[in-house]
């Protein structure tokens, strides 16, 4: 199943009636290499400032109703401190693409997270840089980097971007990313705008060529003020059939059930889970600014302090029958 032909994958993103079937198959092949062990990643989500518009996105620039925020670097130290002591042993630094964090900035705080949590990963996701940017991150102590790709057709991609962004320079990032030697996350968001069945597959197509280490995906979810208000949010049925067919076409896969996944259905990353999901990724980020990340509406998790949520999560991947280990969760190939 491993080589499904494109009339086959429009076959199961079109329909329904295989979900059982497919979920137990994506089931199996994720218990194969990776047992019952869901890897848990702590997020902290540092600065809401944004230079870019995507339409998609609450955070975007043109958002003039965003309350913005920055943490500084003892507030994001301290978050990895209370992060490890709840057991995290890979830290996600995101945010919008915020020209006030400099390429030495991010290398100082990155360098700091690095000396004091010598055996954790250090992630970034902060968007579309240069290579030598993404080359000092690597130099300071950075090991993974996140990037979606949003959608692997040309056409798609700039009916969801202004016209300042392209496809090609997306992708040339990501490259330029696994060369550089990190382990690299891309995806895209299920049921974006405009978004057809063929979309999807080139998405699978893209992935297959770049062999990413993380697949993120997730639905997309409207937010008021973006141009894509009016425009409906990805399902649940569908953004779990896509990862089971992730799952299925690369088993060794670090897949998240995603915290939008978890927006539009109260058990939506249980269900991740069972259909082949093995990362969950809680927050980190102080109280006071969740909130504030706000890319889509009626995120949750934006009450709880980082423990609440790392004991609440661990209680869901129970419930779903697997369970968080601790340690880096470095992709099995
Ligand atoms: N600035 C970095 C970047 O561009 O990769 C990281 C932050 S960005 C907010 C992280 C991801 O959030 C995007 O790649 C996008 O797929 C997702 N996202 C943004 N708006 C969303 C929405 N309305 N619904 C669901 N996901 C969304
Ligand atoms: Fe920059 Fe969403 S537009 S993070």
């Amino acid at each position: 199943m491993q080589n499904l032909t494109d009339k086959e994958l429009i076959e199961i993103i079109n329909t329904d009636k295989y979900d059982e079937e497919l979920f137990n198959k994506a089931d199996a092949i994720r218990r194969e290499r990776y047992g019952t062990d869901v890897y848990i990643r702590g997020l902290i989500e540092f600065t809401n400032y944004c230079k870019n518009n995507c339409y998609y996105c609450g955070i975007r620039a043109g958002n003039k109703n965003a309350i913005r925020y920055r943490l500084t670097k003892e507030e994001i130290l301290s978050c990895s401190a209370e992060g490890y002591a709840l057991g995290f042993r890979t830290f996600v630094l995101q945010g919008g693409e915020d020209p006030y964090f400099t390429d030495d900035k991010i290398c100082d705080i990155v360098s700091s997270i690095r000396e004091k949590y010598p055996d954790c990963a250090i992630t970034l996701s902060i968007g579309e840089k240069s290579r030598d940017s993404y080359k000092a991150y690597f130099d300071a102590g950075a090991n993974r980097y996140l990037l979606r790709h949003e959608t692997a057709t040309c056409e798609h991609y700039n009916m969801l971007h202004p016209s300042s962004m392209s496809l090609d320079v997306r992708k040339r990032c990501l490259y330029d990313l696994r060369e550089i030697g990190y382990q690299v996350g891309s995806g895209f968001m299920v049921g974006s705008p405009y978004q057809t069945t063929e979309n999807l597959v080139s998405d699978l197509r893209f992935l297959q060529d770049l062999s990413p280490d993380m697949i993120g995906i997730g639905p997309y979810i409207t937010h008021k003020e973006t141009p894509f208000a009016d425009k409906p949010s990805g399902t649940l049925e569908l953004t779990l059939r896509m990862i089971a067919l992730l799952r299925i076409m690369f088993p060794y896969a670090l897949l998240p059930a995603t915290t939008a996944l978890g927006s539009i259905h109260p058990e939506g990353r249980e269900k991740g889970l069972k259909a082949g999901a093995n990362v969950v990724m809680p927050n980190l980020s102080p109280v006071r600014v969740r909130k504030l990340y706000d890319l889509y509406e009626n995120k949750i998790c934006t009450g709880d302090e980082a423990a609440e949520c790392r004991v609440c999560l661990e209680k869901r991947v129970q419930n779903a029958g697997y369970k968080i280990v601790t340690h880096r969760g470095d992709v099995l190939r």
